[in-house]
């Protein structure tokens, strides 16, 4: 039989992954390929490895590029019809698995799972199905498999019962939430996850925080985790890559642009920066911060013509109305504090809506203050990106409710994200620390954040799951 196993040792499944193609006028398919933790892991294993990417087609120039038969070597991306993959990712993951999660829901009006999340429910059985039948079929005898994030629950269950000679590791990016917020769901829907869960060897987490709201769910209604095993593995920043990318010369440039819409103090001086940098997601609370650093210009006149608020709020999963409208409101919001307070020579809020990373590990290099204040976040790599880019040592101000928390909080100025007279408390006081100060907390806030880079995050999961004896 093993000569009906596919060839690969190594896989990994998401939803998105690691290149994507646009059509281009004349029709040919132009491939762009994506950074990000789990690229530098799997490369980290080398190229001889047997390694496959399984994802899915998420454009109409992906589905093409699969109809072609257009790929790059260890990419595999499944042909995940349209309609299935709206309903799937947009209707379940981003709108029910994301909200539970993160707990976004307003409750007197939602969740309401009524016959249309039901039929919606059907297209997330099948796109999972579609990834845990690929990976069956790909994966050599014994191989390990690590499936990433809340779009494939069901991934591990569906493959433990195709092929149980495989290791099935699974890792969630996001928080979990904690029982009672997890028993919105519908009861068989709820027990669907976690039995989907359940059936890897081993799950991991970024935080404690999350694992343990995810025994705790299944304690209560699962009759708890039986032989899988919970591992944490907290993500962090990839220095080298960080630290050498920031200094080439695009960066240079976004920096002298900055600079220059940033201005400078009435008394010639340079201008303090708050700096937030967010893909615009409900969880990240920007609307909150912008209000709490009106409070401060209301609280510390003293700052004002001498502070600007530069914020990158990045497009994010616009297919969703709700998405779309909680990015007008951040603008409407930047808008109205710079018409409050802006003289001609101040604009109080720097906003940019368009993704340009350089301009972010520009906006970092000059951050005096961090202000990361997400209600709820698995862990927020821009709290951790930050320290280390930043060119003179900048103040963190991080919500108590970032996973990154646990790993920064001490040299942190943490904040409680509904509260925004404390943020702006928050704020003041990360804008006057004094420079030493600011510098030994920047430095050990670094060397936090860098503790367990990609590569060694992603072996490390890797390691734990072809070496623990299955329970
Ligand atoms: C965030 C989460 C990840 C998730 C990703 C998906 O970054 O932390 O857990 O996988 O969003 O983003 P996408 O743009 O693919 O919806």
């Amino acid at each position: 039989m093993a000569s009906s196993f596919g060839a690969a040792q190594v896989l990994v499944a998401s939803n998105r992954g690691p290149v994507s193609y646009d059509v281009r006028e004349d029709g040919s398919l132009r491939a762009r390929r994506g950074g990000g933790g789990l690229v530098s892991g799997l490369s980290a294993i080398g190229p001889d490895a047997g390694a496959l990417w399984v994802c899915s087609a998420l454009s109409d120039g992906d589905r093409e590029a699969v109809r072609r038969g257009v790929g790059e070597d260890g990419v595999r991306m499944l042909d995940v019809p349209a309609d299935v993959h709206a309903d799937a990712y947009n209707g379940i993951a981003n709108s029910v698995l994301w909200f539970v999660h993160h707990m976004l829901y307003q409750t007197p009006l939602e969740p309401v799972f009524d016959a249309e999340f039901r039929r919606q429910w059907a297209s997330y059985e099948a796109y999972n199905r579609a990834f845990a039948e690929a990976l069956a079929e790909e994966a050599a005898q014994g191989a390990a498999v690590v499936v990433q994030d809340y779009h494939l629950t069901l991934v591990p269950g569906m493959l433990r019962a195709l092929r149980p000679d495989l290791r099935i590791g699974h890792f969630s990016h996001t928080p979990w939430a904690p029982p009672e917020y997890f028993r919105m769901l519908p009861d068989d829907i709820a027990d669907q996850v976690l039995r989907g869960m359940l059936g890897a060897d081993r799950l991991g987490f970024l935080t404690h925080r999350w694992a343990q709201a995810f025994t705790a769910c299944c304690e209560r209604f699962a009759g708890g985790l039986g032989d899988t095993r919970i591992g944490v593995h907290g993500l962090g920043a990839d220095a080298d890559f960080l630290r050498a990318r920031s200094h080439e010369a695009d960066v240079e440039e976004r920096i002298v642009a900055l600079r220059e819409e940033i201005g400078t103090a009435p008394d010639g001086g340079a201008r303090r920066t708050i700096v937030r940098v967010d893909r615009t997601e409900l969880s990240k609370n920007i609307v909150r911060g912008l209000l709490a650093y009106r409070q401060l210009l209301e609280d510390h006149p003293e700052w004002r013509e001498r502070v600007v608020h530069v914020a990158f709020a990045y497009p994010s999963r616009q297919d969703l109305a709700v998405y779309r409208d909680y990015t007008a409101e951040v603008r409407r919001v930047a808008e109205e504090i710079n018409e409050r307070y802006g003289t001609p020579g101040w604009r109080p809020v720097v906003l940019h809506v368009k993704d340009d990373f350089a301009r972010s590990l520009a906006a970092y290099r000059l951050a005096d203050v961090a202000l990361v204040n997400p209600i709820r976040d698995g862990m927020n790599l821009v709290a951790k990106e930050v320290p280390v880019v930043s060119d003179a040592g900048c103040a963190l101000v991080l919500s108590r409710e970032a996973g990154a928390h646990e790993e920064l909080g001490e040299d942190a100025i943490t904040v409680n994200p509904y509260d925004v007279v404390e943020t702006a408390h928050a704020l003041h006081e990360a804008l006057t620390m004094g420079a030493g100060e600011r510098a030994d907390r920047g430095k050990r806030l670094a060397a936090a954040a860098t503790a367990l880079p990609p590569a060694q995050w992603f072996l490390g999961q890797l390691d734990a799951l072809r070496d623990e004896t299955p329970g």
